[in-house]
């Protein structure tokens, strides 16, 4: 549709968790006219659920280097280790300027000096936190906080919908469709020579996964709709200890951090027994696939739904203090985690991979970025270290903005129209989407079932271009229909590059190909949509 409403900018920024406002507040300060559009309010993306926290060489003894290897092993062969390294090393600084823009951290009571924790695949305690276990709602509040003072325009209720190009391809803004936004309701445009996608993940391609209800892959549908390259899709993350509320539970599920595993809380089976215990050196605090593939394992020995997190030893002074926000989701749901083990099983939660970058941030499409969640910038590989995601969005957002800093834009040609992106799908698509991608493509994989899986999602697909070439129909547009026309398109590559990655590699878990094949696939899976696909 064509915008009803438009507004000038330098830069717009898509999205306001960590990345997005981190890199919008650095854009603003270089002087850059920055307006930050949002799908929900400001502080309803990914950032404010997160709980375990951030990881960073803080720590006495502790060294970017460690941080480096840890990452490394985790990612199983196929991180970017020019990446890596940037991560880790400008990672601290990035937490000390987040902690001076406002983040309040938790500190020892008798140091002063910032609290670490450990999490999965951490050889030491490197995990700074707040809050107990309410890390990215403070990191949320300072930097929403922040912008505000800085009076940077925002727009929310704004789901983005398409780039804007010019002939020549280059980014010249974004379309949107606002909702009750006054001046700006309705389908609107930024024009802005860059862009910056920070619209975090695709939990909610799944049944049941951590993400909120807005993470439903808009960034990674854009930027594939524009030509952009989008890589790694196939390596999903499931966290190990998500709170279990029954076979049926759907949309965003209550997770319980990897920190309670980091402070002491045993997993154990229907019979009280340790079973991490023996599978690897770290025990419960292995690399997260390690320890969600040691679940599936024993859920399918046992003929189980979950197993269970036993943290009773900690006292109820030490959940009321340090996991305050856990202990309150389990009691909400009938359970006392000081008085009974937490049934947990895995869930979706995590996407490693996402639109392909280079070490600015830099897209395959000119002027457009991308930051977070939605990025796969490379530090990831296959699978991602706890805790590096807000340090990802923070590092990257600066280095973004740096880079936005140094570029002359300008001489765009006349915008073209946006391309017409097939039929849009009705909402209850995504409920079907749901409940294809949780049996096909979800923690245990397998050619049949991951063919089962393409086939009911190009059924879905070719229903809605029946519809739209027999009879001119298309459902209407609005969120829902957006949102679950961007959830099929990313399941799609999402399954077609699991089909075609035939080993298991980090958190892509094929059962008829269960060993690591670095001869073949030490490599990424990189996808670019032609015309005809979009
Ligand atoms: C957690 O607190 O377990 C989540 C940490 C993360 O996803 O990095």
């Amino acid at each position: 549709p064509a915008p009803g409403w438009s507004l000038d900018a330098d830069v717009v920024v898509v999205g306001s968790g960590v990345a997005g406002l981190t890199a919008a507040l650095r854009c603003a300060a270089g002087g850059r006219r920055t307006v930050v559009v949002t799908k929900a309010r400001l502080d309803d993306g990914s950032t404010r659920w997160a709980q375990g926290g951030i990881a960073a060489a803080l720590g006495d003894g502790d060294t970017p280097e460690q941080h480096l290897d840890d990452t490394l092993v985790a990612g199983a062969g196929l991180c970017d280790e020019e990446a890596v390294r940037l991560l880790v090393t400008e990672g601290p600084d990035a937490v000390r300027r987040l902690m001076a823009a406002g983040a309040v951290f938790d500190t020892s009571a008798e140091t002063g000096e910032i609290e670490l924790t450990r999490e999965g695949g951490h050889h030491r305690r490197r995990i700074a936190h707040a809050g107990g276990d309410a890390t990215g709602a403070e990191i949320s509040r300072a930097l929403v906080e922040a912008v505000q003072a800085a009076g940077i325009e925002t727009v929310e209720n704004a789901l983005v919908l398409d780039l804007l190009q010019d002939a020549q391809g280059r980014t010249a803004g974004v379309t949107l469709h606002v909702m009750g936004e006054g001046q700006h309701d309705g389908v609107g445009a930024v024009h802005a020579p860059a862009v910056i996608l920070a619209t975090g993940g695709m939990g909610q391609v799944f049944s049941a996964t951590t993400n909120p209800s807005v993470s439903t892959g808009d960034g990674v549908a854009l930027a594939l709709r524009a030509g952009a390259e989008v890589s790694d899709l196939e390596f999903v993350q499931f966290h190990p200890t998500v709170l279990f509320l029954g076979p049926e539970a759907e949309g965003q599920q209550p997770l319980v951090s990897e920190a309670v595993r980091g402070e002491g809380a045993y997993l154990v089976d229907g019979d009280g027994v340790r079973f991490m215990v023996g599978q690897h050196e770290l025990a419960e605090l292995a690399p997260r696939d390690i320890v969600a593939k040691g679940i599936m394992r024993r859920m399918q020995e046992q003929g189980a739904q979950h197993m269970y997190l036993d943290a009773r030893h900690f006292g109820a002074q030490m959940w009321e203090q340090r996991f305050p926000t856990i202990l309150a989701a389990c009691r909400t749901h009938g359970i006392d985690p000081v008085t009974e083990p937490i049934p947990v099983a895995p869930a979706a939660h995590y996407a490693s991979g996402g639109v392909r970058t280079d070490l600015h941030g830099r897209t395959t499409v000119r002027g457009l970025y991308a930051c977070g969640e939605v990025a796969c910038t490379g530090v990831h590989g296959a699978n991602r270290l706890a805790s590096n995601s807000l340090l990802e969005g923070l590092v990257f957002a600066e280095r973004i903005a740096d880079d936005i800093a140094t570029q002359r834009y300008g001489g765009n040609g006349p915008v073209v129209p946006v391309p017409a992106t097939g039929p849009l799908q009705p909402a209850e698509a995504r409920h079907e989407i749901q409940r294809i991608m949780t049996d096909g493509a979800g923690v245990l994989r397998s050619a049949a079932s991951l063919a089962t899986a393409a086939e009911a999602l190009e059924a879905l697909y070719a229903t809605a271009l029946n519809e739209l070439d027999a009879h001119g129909k298309t459902a209407e547009p609005g969120v829902d229909t957006w949102e679950a026309t961007n959830l099929l398109c990313v399941a799609r590559v999402l399954v077609a590059a699991a089909q075609r990655r035939e080993e298991t590699r980090g958190c892509h878990w094929r059962e008829d190909h269960p060993d690591r094949d670095d001869a073949d696939w030490r490599r990424h899976l990189v996808v670019r949509l032609s015309a005809t696909e979009k």
